[in-house]
């Protein structure tokens, strides 16, 4: 049997800040599902204040102890927690993860993640878990695979173990000044090769050189991120490394993303049975006190809003587009610019517009229900879960044809009486395009027949896991 173990910083529903948090809440489930009794799949992350208390009551404690990272002697805790037939281990230490604030983005994170993956390597013969395969994901995780290569290898219950790292978003690499390579990575300067990229510390790099294979999350963006237009600086060693590197497109969880059965919305549906759909615009109309209309198309752009998932084309193209008969909802979180943009274009459309400047998973899923037509223009996307939630909840996606949007979404057309594609994409990062192409789904929208006769074959195409699920089990055979 294969032991597989997850290295990352958020799985749903312990702690998410985006996709990277569904994947790691789906996927290892989904392995566990395709391998059957020849792989346990197992996962580790850090114990944040943010988990829950009701998953803290279950979890037992299976290893107290202290490690080393650099000069410092740091407790480590760890708990176990079986969940949905998974076994999570969750790393403890309050000075670190027990904070206030959100997951990322404190002064010390190079710290943090340093010491979680110096204490996953460490701990493991402790919890009686040693993996066959360490599958750390993003850089906050890499130092695991980058510790295995440059610190365990010798020992030998670390000897044969393989690892993969594999990488959502090559924007977040994880770079720091050199003059923290042995006070905080506790390594010396015989390893500065490895860790040096373009004159910084690069932990994405690092981790991408020391491992045994590369995955990402589509194969489009397996292409791109070895062209500099997408690499943010990591084409040059991401070609050297191309003969190890994979790209696997993510499905979603569709046991919680399924309008058939969705506790949050106020009417359910399915593609058999597509007609209360509707029920839920009005819902969220009322809710927002927008006019209570069915004819109405309802836009909706539900993302991080920063310049790489395409708010610079959104907005050039708000004004034209609020010139059509629609309503327009965003909801999000992200750079001051964008919000400031929409907080006013609420302002000047308060008829049409509404602005949810929130992170709030629970609106996204009614709003999911509730729109028509979904926008993701996107400069890169290494996946995107959000065009493929929007379609199985019936709305119409709207696509630049990048990364894993181009993977997933194929544009519409129509030959011989037949609907082709399952929405609508666009090829250059031209707000014209994105215009036409809005404007486009809102036509075919409000046209009866082919709206209901595309919403299904929308709905019917296959996200769920079943495929890539498969795919990881034929890389990690190559492993071996
Ligand atoms: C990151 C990427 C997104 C991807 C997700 C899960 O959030 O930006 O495209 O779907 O990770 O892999």
């Amino acid at each position: 049997m294969r032991k597989i173990l997850f290295v990352g910083a958020e799985a749903l529903p312990f702690a998410a800040t985006g996709g990277l948090g569904d994947v790691l809440g789906s996927l290892p489930a989904e392995i566990q599902k395709a391998g059957g009794k020849d792989v346990d799949v197992r996962v580790i992350l850090p114990l944040y204040r943010t988990v829950s208390d009701v998953y803290r009551a279950q979890m037992e404690t299976v290893y107290t102890g202290e490690i080393s990272l650099a000069w410092r002697r740091l407790y480590v805790g760890v708990r176990r927690l079986h969940y949905k037939g998974i076994i999570y281990y969750f790393i403890d230490n309050e000075q670190y993860f027990g904070r206030e604030g959100g997951l990322y983005g404190h002064f010390d994170d190079a710290e943090r993640y340093a010491f979680f993956c110096e204490a996953v390597l460490a701990v493991l013969p402790n919890i009686g878990f040693v993996p066959n395969i360490l599958h750390a994901h993003d850089w906050q995780a890499a130092m695991s695979v980058v510790y295995l290569k440059l610190k365990y290898r010798n020992d030998p219950r670390y000897t044969d173990m393989r690892s993969i790292f594999t990488i959502h978003n090559i924007e977040y690499q994880g770079q720091y000044d050199p003059y923290i390579l042995g006070d905080v990575f506790g390594l010396g300067n015989e390893h500065l090769g490895t860790m040096l990229y373009d004159g910084c510390i690069n932990l994405m790099k690092a981790a991408v050189e020391c491992c045994d294979f590369v995955s990402t999350v589509s194969p489009t963006y397996a292409g791109e991120i070895q062209n500099p237009y997408f690499s943010h600086g990591l084409d040059a060693e991401l070609r050297k490394e191309s003969a190890k590197l994979y790209g696997i497109l993510n499905g979603i969880d569709y046991d919680l993303y399924n309008p058939e059965t969705d506790t949050l919305l106020c009417a359910n549906y399915s593609a058999k049975a597509p007609a209360k759909k509707v029920e839920n615009k009005l819902a969220v109309q009322r809710e927002m006190a927008l006019a209570e209309r069915r004819d109405v198309p309802m836009v909706c752009l539900i993302s991080r809003l920063v310049a790489h998932k395409g708010l610079d084309l959104f907005c050039e193209i708000a004004e034209a587009l609020l010139q059509n008969d629609i309503q327009l909802i965003v909801l999000g979180l992200g750079d001051e610019k964008y919000e400031n943009f929409l907080r006013d274009l609420e302002y000047r459309h308060h008829d049409k517009v509404r602005s949810l400047i929130l992170y709030n998973r629970d609106m996204s899923k009614k709003l999911y229900a509730a729109c028509d037509i979904f926008l993701m223009p996107s400069k890169s996307e290494p996946c995107g879960l959000s065009q493929m939630i929007a379609s199985r909840y019936g709305a119409i996606p709207v696509v630049r044809e990048t990364g894993g949007l181009f993977d997933s979404i194929k544009g519409y057309y129509e030959a011989d009486g037949v609907l082709h594609g399952n929405g609508f994409t666009f090829a250059n990062y031209a707000s014209g395009e994105l215009l036409e192409r809005t404007e486009a789904a809102i036509a075919l929208w409000r046209d009866p027949k082919r709206r209901r006769a595309f919403v299904q074959k929308i709905m019917r195409t296959d996200f769920s896991w079943g495929a890539s699920a498969q795919k990881y089990l034929e890389m990690y055979n190559r492993l071996f």
